[in-house]
C-alpha cells in the first residue's frame, strides 16, 4: 500500500474515537485521536496531518477555533467539521475558516466519512501540486525574462555594431565632404596671410610718421612717399575689402566643417533608452543630409516628404534605417550614369510609408529573399558587412512596422518602410 495519509481526529467522546479507529483500520488513513483541541495543538506541526476531522463542540477551545488555528499554521491541512446538527450557519462559518467540508453526527453512513476524507486529501494534494507548478512556472518565467534581457542586450550590441559599420561606410563620404570647406578655408587663409604681410609693411612705414612730423615737412613727405611707393599701394583699398571677404569665407567654411562633424557626432552618441516623440520627416531629412551631403552633386535625389510624428520611438534608430537604405541605394547606382535615388513619403490608413528607391543594379531573385539576413552581403569592396538591412528590419519591427523590397536585376530597387502612426 502507498504511504498512508496521517489524519487528526479531535472528539471529546471516547467512544467516538474508538469508532473512528475502527473505521480507518485497513484504509489509506492513519489516525491520531485527541480529546481536546489543546491536546491536539500541543502535538501539532505544519505538515504533520494531511486532514483533520474536528468535532464542533469540544470542551475548552471549540472545533471552529481549532480550524482557524490549524489553517493559520498549515494552510494545506484539509479540515472537516463534525457537528451534531448541521445548521447552515455552522457550515458557513466552517467554510469561511477554511474548512473543506462538514459531517453530520451521528454518522448514518460510515462510507461517507471515508469518501469525504478522500476528497479532502486528494484536494490537498492537488493544491500542493498546483502550487509547486506555479512556483516552477514562476521560476521559468524569471529565467525567460533573464533570457529576454540577454537577447535585448545582444540585439542592442548588434545595433551598435551595425551603426559602426554604416559609420565606416559613411566615413569616406564624410572625409570627402570635409575636404571641400577645409580646402576653401585653407586657400583663404593663404590670401589673408599675403594681405597681412602687405599691411604690416604699410604699418612699419607709418610708424616713423610721428617723428617725421616733429622734424618738418620734408621728413613727412619722405615718409609718405615711402608708403605710397610700396608695390601694390594702389590696391590697398581692394586688399582691405578683400580681407573682409576672405575672413567671411573662412568662417563659412569652418561653420560647414563644424556642421558636418556635429551631424556625425550626433549620430554616434548612444541612443536614449526611453522612447520619445519622433518627427519621422526629420529622421529622413537627417539621413539624407548625413549620407547624401557629399554626393549631392553626383546623385539626383528626388525627395517628397510629409510631416509625420510618431508618438513613441527612437529617433536615432529610425534615422539609421534611412541611412542604411540610402547607403545601399547609393552603392547600387555607383558607377552608373543617370543614377537616381528617390525618397518618397506618404500617409495613409494610420501608417506612414517611406519608399527609398533607386534605378541601380537591382537584386537577383535568388538574393531577394536573403538581403535581410544578418551578414548577407554581395559587397566585395570590404566596406559592407551585411548588417545594414538586418538591423534596418529589426528597428522597423521594434517600432511596430514592416519593410518590403521590390527589385529587378538591372532595373533598380525600392525598399518600402511602413510604420504605424500611434496617437
Ligand atoms: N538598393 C539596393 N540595390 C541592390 N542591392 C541591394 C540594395 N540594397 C541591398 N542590396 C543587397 O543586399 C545586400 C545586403 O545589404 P546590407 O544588409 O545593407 O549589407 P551591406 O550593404 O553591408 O552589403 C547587399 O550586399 C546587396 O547585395
Ligand atoms: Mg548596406
Amino acid at each position: 500500500m502507498a504511504e498512508r495519509s496521517p489524519v487528526l481526529v479531535v472528539d471529546d467522546e471516547l467512544v467516538f474515537g474508538e469508532i473512528m479507529r475502527q473505521v480507518f483500520e485497513g484504509t489509506e488513513f492513519e489516525v491520531d485521536i485527541y480529546q481536546s483541541a489543546e491536546d491536539a495543538l500541543a502535538e501539532f506541526a505544519p505538515g504533520k496531518w494531511h486532514a483533520a476531522l474536528l468535532d464542533k463542540n469540544l470542551p475548552g477551545m471549540s472545533g471552529l477555533d481549532l480550524i482557524e488555528k490549524l489553517k493559520a499554521a498549515d494552510p494545506d491541512i484539509a479540515a472537516i467539521l463534525m457537528t451534531g446538527y448541521a445548521s447552515i450557519d455552522t457550515a458557513v462559518s466552517a467554510m469561511r475558516l477554511g474548512a473543506f467540508d462538514y459531517l453530520e453526527k451521528p454518522f448514518g453512513n460510515i462510507a461517507l466519512i471515508l469518501e469525504k476524507l478522500r476528497r479532502a486529501v486528494a484536494r490537498r494534494a492537488i493544491e500542493i501540486a498546483n502550487r509547486s507548478l506555479v512556483a516552477e512556472l514562476r521560476e521559468a518565467n524569471v529565467e525567460l525574462e533573464k533570457k529576454n534581457e540577454e537577447i535585448t542586450v545582444a540585439r542592442d550590441e548588434l545595433l551598435r555594431q551595425g551603426r559602426m559599420a554604416s559609420m565606416g561606410q559613411l566615413a569616406s563620404g564624410v572625409a570627402h565632404e570635409l575636404n571641400n570647406p577645409l580646402a576653401f578655408v585653407k586657400s583663404n587663409v593663404y590670401i589673408i596671410e599675403e594681405y597681412v604681410e602687405f599691411f604690416q609693411k604699410v604699418i612699419e612705414l607709418a610708424v616713423p610718421l610721428k617723428v617725421a612730423l616733429d622734424e618738418g615737412p620734408g621728413a613727412v613727405e619722405a615718409a609718405v612717399r615711402a608708403i605710397i611707393g610700396l608695390p601694390f599701394f594702389d590696391e590697398l583699398a581692394f586688399f582691405s575689402e578683400d580681407t573682409r571677404n576672405a575672413f567671411k569665407e573662412v568662417k563659412d567654411g569652418l561653420d560647414r566643417a563644424v556642421t558636418i562633424v556635429r551631424r556625425m557626432k550626433d549620430f554616434t552618441y548612444l541612443e536614449r533608452t526611453t522612447e520619445e516623440k519622433v518627427d519621422l520627416r526629420e529622421c529622413v531629412e537627417r539621413a539624407i543630409q548625413i549620407v547624401v551631403g557629399a554626393e549631392s552633386t553626383k546623385v539626383k535625389i528626388d525627395v517628397v516628404l510629409v510631416e509625420t510624428t510618431l508618438a513613441r520611438g527612437f529617433p536615432r534608430q529610425l534615422t539609421q534605417v534611412f541611412i542604411n537604405l540610402l547607403l545601399n541605394a547609393l552603392s547600387a547606382i555607383e558607377g552608373r550614369t543617370g543614377g537616381e535615388v528617390r525618397v518618397k513619403m506618404h500617409l495613409g490608413d494610420g501608417q506612414v510609408v517611406v519608399d527609398v528607391g533607386d534605378n541601380g543594379r537591382g537584386i537577383s531573385p535568388e538574393h531577394l529573399d536573403r538581403v535581410f539576413e544578418p551578414f548577407f552581403t554581395t559587397d566585395e569592396s570590404g566596406r559592407g558587412v551585411g548588417l545594414g538591412l538586418n538591423i534596418t528590419r529589426e528597428i522597423v519591427h521594434r517600432h511596430g512596422g514592416m519593410i518590403r523590397v521590390r527589385s529587378e536585376l538591372g532595373g533598380g530597387s525600392v525598399f518600402t518602410v511602413q510604420l504605424p502612426i500611434q496617437n
